[in-house]
């Protein structure tokens, strides 16, 4: 076990981890969804590992659920899970015909709208083959505003863990493969070595339904709103001046 500031990270298996914690507020996490990515031979700058051969079995989220309030699961397409509104969107934004997946999904316990985050998959470094973008990871974050104690069984590479730092939340990492766990142990490490460019206290996601309501103010209607910003949507067009808070969800600037 490694305390490194506000997280406590585990080098072993989650299933034997998870029963000796007590509660937490929220699962973040991003189990190996057994479609055998990791011995993929298209991740050519990683070594192939057999970790994600096969999915964790349902007992794992039985447990998952049983010490946490609220759960985010990437991949929850593919492990049985109960129906949920409140779907997460990951945009790759790959090409039409990129051979790999063009998204990826999370499971959120949240009856909420389904969101969407769009960042290109080749726009950070990776070192792991599954690595999340941080920004990804932050996003989710700002759907938990009021959870304080994160853990993520899954840890990999950290970066749930990094996320955690930069919002001022605490976290709990389990990490079953050493490599991986080091290379989280260190991110985190340097996370919380340097001063956040984040703020401490991270904003409520912004509402839909406020941006209509402000959009439509300054365009006339709401109806006016909607047609007006899906029109300069799907052309590409900036959204007008008019439309000052119409901005993507999870754009905090
Ligand atoms: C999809 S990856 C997570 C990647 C992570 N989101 C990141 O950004 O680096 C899943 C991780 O779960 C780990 N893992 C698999 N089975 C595990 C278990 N039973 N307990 C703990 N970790 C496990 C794998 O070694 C792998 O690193």
């Amino acid at each position: 076990m490694e305390q490194i500031g506000d997280a406590t990270l585990y080098l072993g298996d989650c299933r034997d981890i998870l029963p000796m914690l007590g509660k937490v507020d929220a699962v973040v996490t991003d189990p190996p969804y057994g479609i055998g990515i990791a011995a993929n031979p298209v991740r050519q700058k990683h070594v192939k590992r057999d970790w994600d051969n096969s999915p964790p079995d349902q007992s794992v989220f039985s447990l998952i659920s049983s010490i946490s309030a609220d759960q985010i699961i990437w991949g929850g397409n593919y492990f049985g899970l109960p129906p949920s509104q409140g779907f997460l969107i990951w945009d790759k934004k790959q090409p039409q015909d990129f051979s790999l997946a063009m998204c990826e999904m999370a499971w959120f316990s949240r009856q909420q709208p389904a969101k969407i985050w769009r960042q290109s998959v080749i726009s950070y470094n990776k070192q792991h083959p599954t690595q999340k973008p941080e920004p990804l990871m932050r996003w989710c974050l700002e759907f938990l505003p009021d959870a304080e104690i994160v853990c993520d069984p899954f840890m990999g590479s950290g970066t749930t863990g990094v996320a955690c730092m930069q919002g001022g939340k605490k976290f709990i990492g389990i990490e079953i493969d050493q490599n991986y766990f080091e290379i989280a142990c260190r991110r985190i490490d340097a996370e919380t070595r340097q001063p956040s460019m984040f703020t401490h206290a991270p904003k409520p996601p912004v509402h839909q339904s406020s941006l209509f309501d402000e959009a439509a103010d300054s365009l006339g209607s709401f109806n006016d709103a909607i047609t007006e910003v899906s029109r300069r949507y799907k052309s590409g067009e900036p959204i007008p001046p008019t439309c000052k808070y119409f901005k993507p969800l999870g754009d905090t600037s």
